[in-house]
């Protein structure tokens, strides 16, 4: 067979191979090298890789069909993906789509005629404060850009009309990847989205307006690394460690789990340690460590310092989700810097402690923010959790003692550090102290990223920092922690922020990601498209999840069409507690408590759409596969059961 790959490009898989403890963890940048030579991965491809890896084709084959961002087939020039995920359509994401699809003359997953575009659809993408927004690819040229706020027809024309103009040039003549408003008359077009701040919490996102914020030069002019430089020669691990332990730092990845009891978890005298930062922000509603990544990647990496000095690691690992081009860009080029300062490599801070830190782009899937999943993709394998015990703490990546934290937990161990435990709870409450980024979207005045102490109510989030509804349009429910969490009616408003009031409350906080729904939303289409999040990204270990998120997207798929029966909302109320209760990991669990928290509020309204759209009753009992297909629209024949 003749070899397809390049000299250069399997001299970049070996390169990136050995920047791996096992080599095997390059598995999925090198298909992305193959795919920036051959805008796909075709079986020759994945056959060379497979060789270079040492490893059978058919593994190979695996991993490219379960990561989202890998392709079997050809694409267009460029890969237009829209977020129709529910934050981007509660701010039309549906007009964007059609638009796109009248422009181009295509339908999803498809290529126009010239083979310039390749139109798809896409799950949240990080930029629900900018929706509704596209992620425009251009693999053969390794480029890739976020359009955001494409609101007019004129914004997604000019897009169009300015990646045809682009689409000759090569690689080094194309723009920054930074974020990009079409058309020029959107304020701050390339900066950071909209943040606001409490009066006294301004520390993560203190420096994230400043000209050039992401360079070394900047962040050592307000003051950084020099905390870390403290810590290293003046401080030992275990004081640091308890530190963090005694401010009562809550992990801002979903569970809050305290992160200076996790830390502890490490088995005395077992080394290597590994630290991996969980840059892979895909719960929809969620942006907040896109912000710190790609406007103050320092204050990161000093965290990253400070944690693996405390957890005594040697090796950090940025795991961050692929879809983060640009903020991966900026990761890299904060390293770099660092390490020649001496921050970063041997000896840092001329002391004997040594840290490496590896940038690992993953491949697009949900299920790697699951600490588990994560730890299995880094070490170059198909997403899938593990079981728990082993924590990862005792035995994590390559079975290891690793600590597994997230973006803004690690950038809140700077200021921790810095000024103390008791100076952090001063804020916030005695079970959540401090504060804490909140992402806000859907149908808010003033949708973005909020540094605020953990009592802050909800009420006070949306209207006295956000300026309230969309045309003071009355709210009709709120998930506080991202999609994956159960929505609270407009009566929870004057609900405190905080882990336990808002589980007193009926929901959780999960990763602070606020969605406001307003009314004049669709229920249904809310209820159908959550699920069919679920269903996209259920990573299949598990048939409880696997099978019933699609059965729910497929029953919810038939009332949206027309077709529901006033018995399919019991049917599904019932599918919700075994996916809840027997699935494998907490996606299970969360794959259902949206709709089920939505039948509980407004079954009034599905009965009444129900009334509306099937007045006759017609259609079936119960589902018959393949009932609803959203992809494609169609819908099966009608069959009485
Ligand atoms: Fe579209 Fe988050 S970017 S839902």
């Amino acid at each position: 067979m003749t070899p397809v790959l390049t000299d250069a490009t399997r001299s970049k898989i070996r390169d990136l191979m050995a920047r791996y403890p096992q080599p095997r963890s390059a598995l999925g940048p090198a298909l992305e090298a193959v795919q920036q030579q051959l805008g796909y991965v075709p079986e020759e491809a994945m056959a060379e890789v497979a060789a270079l890896f040492d490893i059978d084709p058919a593994e190979v084959r695996a991993f490219v069909g379960f990561y989202h961002m890998l392709h079997q087939e050809p694409l267009g020039t460029y890969h237009i993906e829209v977020c129709t995920n529910v934050p981007c359509l509660l701010r039309g994401a549906g007009q964007c789509a059609e638009r796109l699809k009248q422009r181009l003359g295509v339908d999803f997953h498809q290529t126009t005629a010239d083979g310039l575009f390749t139109l798809g659809e896409m799950e949240c993408l990080g930029s629900c404060a900018t929706a509704p927004m596209v992620a425009v690819t251009k693999r053969q040229a390794n480029w890739m850009r976020y359009y955001e706020q494409l609101d007019t027809l004129e914004r997604i024309d000019a897009m169009l009309d300015e990646l045809r103009r682009l689409a000759d040039l090569p690689a080094e003549q194309m723009p920054a990847p930074a974020r990009a408003v079409p058309g020029g008359d959107a304020p701050r077009a390339s900066g950071p989205y909209h943040h606001d701040h409490h009066p006294e919490t301004n520390f993560l996102l203190a420096r994230i307006d400043k000209p050039d914020s992401h360079t070394i030069e900047s962040y050592e002019a307000d003051g950084g690394y020099q905390t870390a430089r403290r810590a290293l020669t003046e401080l030992t691990p275990t004081d640091v460690l308890e530190t963090v332990k005694a401010s009562g730092l809550r992990g801002r990845g979903g569970a809050g789990f305290p992160t200076g009891v996790k830390w502890g978890f490490l088995p005395k005298g077992v080394y290597p340690r590994y630290l991996v930062v969980n840059a892979d922000e895909s719960e929809p509603g969620t942006f907040k460590d896109r912000l710190i990544i790609e406007y103050d990647p320092h204050h990161l990496i000093e965290g990253i310092i400070l944690a693996a000095y405390a957890t005594e690691a040697e090796h950090a690992f940025i795991y961050i989700r692929g879809e983060y081009f640009f903020g991966a860009q900026r990761l890299e080029q904060a390293i770099a810097e660092a390490r020649a300062k001496g921050y970063v490599g041997k000896g840092i801070f001329g002391t004997k402690k040594n840290l490496e830190i590896v940038v690992h782009r993953g491949a697009g899937a949900y299920i790697c923010g699951e600490e588990t999943a994560l730890l299995t993709s880094l070490e170059g394998y198909r997403g899938h959790p593990r079981l728990k015990p082993p924590f990862p703490a005792v035995e994590g990546l390559y079975r290891k003692p690793t600590i597994v934290n997230n973006v803004e937990t690690i950038t809140q161990v700077v200021p921790i550090v810095k000024h103390g435990a008791q100076w952090y709870r001063q804020w916030g409450t005695e079970k959540s102290p401090g504060f804490a980024l909140y992402c806000l979207s859907g149908n808010v005045k003033k949708p973005g990223v909020y540094e605020l102490p953990y009592n802050t109510t909800l009420r006070q989030l949306i209207y006295d920092y956000a300026g309230g509804t969309i045309d003071d349009r009355p709210i009709k429910s709120i998930i506080p922690g991202g999609l994956s969490m159960p929505h609270l009616p407009a009566d929870k408003l004057d609900t405190p922020m905080d882990f336990e009031s808002i589980a007193a409350a009926g929901s959780l906080l999960g990763s602070c990601g606020i969605i406001v729904v307003c009314e004049g939303a669709n229920i249904v289409e809310l209820a159908r498209r959550t699920l069919t999040f679920f269903r996209v990204e259920s990573c299949g270990k598990c048939t409880p999840c696997r099978e019933g998120s699609g059965w729910l997207e497929k029953i919810l798929g038939r009332i949206e069409a027309g077709h529901g029966q006033i018995s399919d909302l019991d049917l599904i109320e019932r599918l919700t507690y075994p996916i809840e209760r027997q699935s494998f990991c907490p996606f299970g669990p969360a794959s259902v408590w949206g709709v089920r928290s939505l039948l509980k509020l407004f079954r009034a309204e599905f009965e009444e759409y129900i009334r509306q759209t099937n007045p006759n009753g017609k259609g079936p009992e119960l589902p018959v596969r393949p009932i609803y297909r959203p992809d494609t629209g169609q819908v099966a024949p009608k069959v009485r059961v």
